[in-house]
């Protein structure tokens, strides 16, 4: 079976390298594409020049390469529906459709989902002009939670700590500066906890638990400073207990399955939850349609089996007939080098040098990255995921910063925490 990839990050470089093992590419003559790809990805897979906005091209581009699975790894075409052209063609893909893809792609959506479906999550109000939002704030208690309804690339989520700042966020967000994004704006309630991430497969019916993991959201040590796509993970995060992964598929995986599927609009993929363990129980934030990044490529470092069946599965509708996903117990890490001024404006062209960095086992994903003639070169604000294992969240860490200083890239920077909290735990309990 020929397989393609859409995208060019870290995500989905950990997706090229999982799906290289399969037995579609291995035993059975398959070949691995992916659209457009990075030089990291050219490694493991057939690079090839393709717009995923122009569904024409993709459709195209299957049925001429006989593509027997399509995986969409960012967000973006799933809202664009380019889910429903493929399954329209009869090309199998991994990833929903446009209406379900809104759990991703409309904060108002998903509110209104949880309410129809008693899902726990921070309360909130819609509101669709800056009058209305700035008399709404009166009802909330500071930190104010603003959220512009629709993808704003992980950037339309403001958290105010005075009523003044949050006034000019909303100013902004409804002057337009995440677009057509901030045509309406959610304001919630702020929720007090630690953040952890849970990943479920789901062919719109069967439902299996697909891993957990911590990210990193803010650029600093110490969790300070501002908000980027992630700078590191781990996984599994030990904090989503069993206790809790049943409560979170009970109370919050569960119903927004049969609820989608109850509205025709099933959801096939892989459903992302952001969870805030709080006081009360374990609550939504927020969902996403996709694999996390860089969360996708801890979960694929600990994935033992062929990702490509289990993807397939989904698209089918046959997950019931798979086993149990399984995953090494061990824990993985990934530290993500970014270029200087990320997440505002980054450095491009500094020069890398991956040197002895893969030499221990680790695994160096490619996220923003190019060839400059024959020198690798930065070409994004997250650049390359250092990738490693080990028995603990210490060990893993040992492991990934030992990595980590194998690479030379004069232009980049790191967190040096990364999995500081769980660490914390490990040393408290010896
Ligand atoms: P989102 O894009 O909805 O995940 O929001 C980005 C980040 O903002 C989350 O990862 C949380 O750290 C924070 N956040 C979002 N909503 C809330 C909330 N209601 N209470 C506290 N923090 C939140
Ligand atoms: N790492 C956060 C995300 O992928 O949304």
């Amino acid at each position: 079976m020929n397989i393609l990839v859409l995208g060019s990050g870290g995500r989905e470089h950990a997706l090229c390298w999982k799906l290289a093992q399969s037995a579609a590419i291995q035993e059975q003559g398959g070949t691995l594409f992916a659209a457009p790809g990075n030089p990291g990805m050219a490694e493991c897979a057939t690079l090839v020049t393709l717009d995923a906005s122009d569904h024409a091209a993709v459709v195209a581009f299957c049925k001429e390469r006989a593509i027997g699975l399509v995986v969409i790894g960012p967000e973006a075409p799933l809202v664009d529906g380019l889910g429903d052209t493929l399954s329209a063609a009869n090309i199998p893909v991994f990833g929903p459709g446009k209406e379900a893809a809104q759990l991703e792609g409309s904060k108002a959506f998903t509110k209104e989902m949880c309410d129809r479906a008693n899902i726990p999550t921070a309360g909130y109000v819609r509101c669709t002009t800056l009058e209305q939002a700035k008399q709404a704030l009166s009802t909330f208690a500071p930190p104010f939670v603003l959220k512009a309804d629709g993808l704003a690339a992980g950037k339309g989520v403001v958290i105010a700590e005075s009523s003044d700042h949050a006034k000019e966020a909303l100013e902004d967000m409804f002057g337009g500066k995440f677009g057509e994004a901030g045509a309406e704006v959610v304001i919630e309630e702020f929720m007090h906890g630690e953040e952890a991430s849970f990943f479920a497969l789901t062919d719109g019916e069967t439902v299996v638990p697909f891993g957990t993991a911590q990210d990193h959201k803010r650029v600093g040590d110490g969790d300070t400073g501002p908000n980027t796509g992630g700078m590191g993970a781990y996984s599994p995060a030990r904090v989503l207990d069993e206790t809790l992964v049943a409560e979170t598929l009970e109370r919050i995986v569960f119903p927004t399955v049969r609820q989608m599927r109850k509205h025709g609009h099933p959801y096939k993929g892989v459903l992302y939850a952001g969870l805030m363990l709080t006081n009360e129980g374990v609550k939504l934030v927020e969902y996403n349609a996709r694999f996390g990044d860089p969360e996708c490529q801890v979960l694929m470092m600990r994935l033992k089996g062929d990702l490509a069946e289990y993807m397939l599965a989904c698209a089918k509708g046959s997950l019931a007939d798979m086993p149990e996903p399984e995953f090494a117990d061990d824990t993985a890490m990934t530290v993500v080098m970014a270029a200087k001024g990320y997440p505002g404006t980054p450095e491009k062209g500094g020069a890398i040098h991956l040197g002895h960095s893969e030499a221990s086992g680790a695994k160096v994903f490619h996220a923003g990255t190019t060839m400059d003639g024959e020198q690798l070169v930065a070409s994004g604000g997250r650049v390359l995921n250092v990738t490693a294992m080990g028995r603990d969240t210490k060990a893993a860490r040992d492991a990934t910063y030992a990595a980590v200083s194998a690479v030379e890239f004069p232009s980049g920077f790191y967190r040096t925490d990364i999995g500081h909290r769980e660490i914390g735990r490990e040393l408290e309990q010896g």
